[in-house]
């Protein structure tokens, strides 16, 4: 394919209906309007995907990123071409990001599929921007690689360090209690986000990036360099000279990366970071366009072996900085290493264990990853339920919970994710103990694009009297920099006639994480009576957000579109 114009990628599809010499000949004649003649035309194409938005802060430094990788790219013979794709900024859109991670994923996909290149690399960071390309990579048939922003820096307020996201909560949620006033603040705001970058926690962004990387989809060491540093436009660079040795060979394709060995190591790693519930979903969506069988139960049965490793935020004390100066991921893969499979092969070409081969065993500098024997949690950081309450199963993060929460019996307080819950919640006058089950509902993918509102805020009358953490239930997701005994994805959604739509107040709700239980402790009769009269709410009128209501499939099958 490459040096030889008969069969350059910018002459092989076909759009002429006739005349193919024509349409070569328009082809070549537009692209000599951008300066590039058959010497630069008859070289390995690689489409570089850039998703820089003045919405993405995460993506601020992304165009020095852009000139590393097309830099490796032309070193290495090929000619690098960027087109642009939905991006994602994850605080920034509305409703939620989430309700827009098929369309980045459709889009991706097909400007893959309609562009002409031979390989493609995928430019992302933010939460919702990595599961989106891997999922449109699953579904490609060109060899595509993957390179993140990376991770932000930290900031300092007051002698603390901090960063986002997980100190954004806590210090609001010290603001609410009363303890930080309005100008202290304000003040810390500014210390809170000081790079660019992706979060500086294992969110979900860092958590996608070392699943990204786990898979075999980024050459290895690239998920935790920060976005701020020389190392991550290195990455970059070697991931363009790459790219075009994998246009050369056509291969390996994302199927043949995406095994299900794949996965399953990549869930031994998710429970060693304590990494995002999110993550389940994404991956969950990402292994059925791969064509690999895989289930909600998985992360359970799989990941409950493997124990808490990764000290950062918010399962841990540290930050992505850190866990990068203790040999990021690489490092942590080697500690792992009697857990996985190593003759995987990512898109470096080699077995995992001749990469491992390469990394040093662990020494006790690297304090952000801790030994297999000397843990720092744990093992089943992500615990799978099921019960009345969520018959298709609800996850919950029990590295980031209380654990005095974890078996609990309480009353339910019902809220529903249209009304105006920050009244609710703010009302000195509300009904409400700490034994209470906070029940969100009609926040699932059907029904609201599945948003992060499950980590709802503690009623402020509680957050006054201290109390921190309170079990919550619901059908929504919550961010992956946050922290309490949540529990998320309920299956069936409310809106699907979940048993979670007829759970009123008052209605005794049981969580019980040992048994891997989440139960209504109503009768059987009554809640079929209740459901018997339920309506779920209309679908939305037109455009995306109907096709998306219409056709997303539950959590627990990756919310991905049916049909795609
Ligand atoms: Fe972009 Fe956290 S907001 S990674
Ligand atoms: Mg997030």
């Amino acid at each position: 394919m490459p040096d030889n114009p008969a069969t350059s990628a910018i002459d092989a599809s076909r759009t002429s209906y006739g005349d193919e010499d024509f349409s070569r000949f328009l082809r070549r004649a537009f692209l000599a309007s951008s300066g590039y003649d058959d010497v630069d035309l008859d070289r390995p194409i690689i489409g570089i995907a850039v998703t820089t938005s003045s919405y993405n802060t995460c993506h601020r430094d992304m165009p020095a990123l852009v000139d590393a990788v097309k830099r490796g790219v032309l070193e290495a013979g090929g000619l690098p071409l960027t087109f642009p794709t939905v991006s994602l900024g994850e605080i920034l859109t509305s409703p939620t990001s989430m309700l827009y991670r098929n369309l980045m994923a459709m889009d991706t996909e097909e400007m893959i599929q309609a562009l002409p290149m031979d390989a493609a690399v995928l430019l992302g960071g933010c939460d919702k921007t990595v599961p989106a390309q891997l999922m449109a990579a699953a579904s490609s048939d060109k060899p595509v690689l993957l390179e993140v922003v990376g991770p932000m820096m930290t900031g300092q307020w007051r002698g603390e360090r901090m960063g986002a996201c997980t100190d954004c909560r806590r210090l609001w949620a010290g603001h609410r209690a009363g303890e930080l006033d309005a100008a202290e603040i304000a003040e810390a705001r500014g210390e809170l986000v000081t790079t660019a970058g992706t979060c500086a926690v294992m969110g979900t962004a860092s958590t996608m990036a070392c699943m990204t990387e786990t898979l075999g989809m980024m050459l290895p060491g690239g998920a935790t360099p920060g976005a701020a540093t020389g190392e991550r436009l290195r990455h970059g660079t070697a991931t363009g000279r790459r790219a075009v040795s994998m246009a050369r060979e056509g291969a390996p394709l994302p199927r043949e990366v995406l095994t299900r060995a794949a996965f399953d190591n990549a869930i031994k790693v998710l429970a060693a970071l304590g990494g995002s519930t999110n993550a389940l979903v994404h991956l969950l969506a990402v292994a059925r366009r791969a064509g690999v069988e895989l289930e909600l139960a998985d992360f359970d049965t799989i990941g409950a072996k493997v124990p808490l490793l990764v000290d950062c935020k918010p399962s841990g004390s540290q930050y992505l900085q850190d866990f990068h100066h203790s040999g990021g991921l690489p490092a942590l893969l080697k500690v792992l290493e009697p857990e996985l499979d190593t003759a995987t092969r990512g898109i470096a070409g080699q077995p995992l264990s001749e990469l491992l081969g390469d990394v040093p065993e662990r020494q006790d500098w690297q304090t952000t990853i801790l030994p297999l024997d000397r843990p720092l949690g744990p093992a089943g950081a992500l615990a799978v339920v099921r019960g009345t309450l969520a018959p298709n199963g609800a996850v919950i993060k029990t590295s980031a919970a209380s654990p005095r929460l974890l078996q609990h019996t309480g009353p339910a307080l019902v809220l529903e994710a249209d009304q105006d819950i920050a009244a609710v919640l703010d009302d000195p006058d509300l009904d409400v103990t700490p034994d209470h089950v906070l029940v969100l509902r009609s926040a699932g993918p059907r029904a609201a694009g599945m948003p992060e509102a499950g980590a709802l805020p503690i009623p402020k009358k509680l957050a006054r009297q201290g109390v921190r953490d309170m079990v919550r239930v619901s059908d929504a997701r919550m961010s992956g920099t946050s922290y309490g005994t949540v529990v998320l994805h309920c299956d069936p959604e409310a809106a699907a006639s979940g048993p979670l739509a007829v759970v009123r107040n008052g209605d005794l709700v049981r969580l019980d994480v040992e048994n891997r239980r989440l139960d209504l402790l109503v009768e059987e009769d009554e809640v079929q009576r209740r459901l018997g009269e339920y309506s779920p709410p209309p679908l939305p009128e037109r455009g995306w957000r109907r096709l998306y209501a219409e056709t997303v499939l539950p959590a627990s099958q990756g919310a991905d579109l049916s049909f795609l």
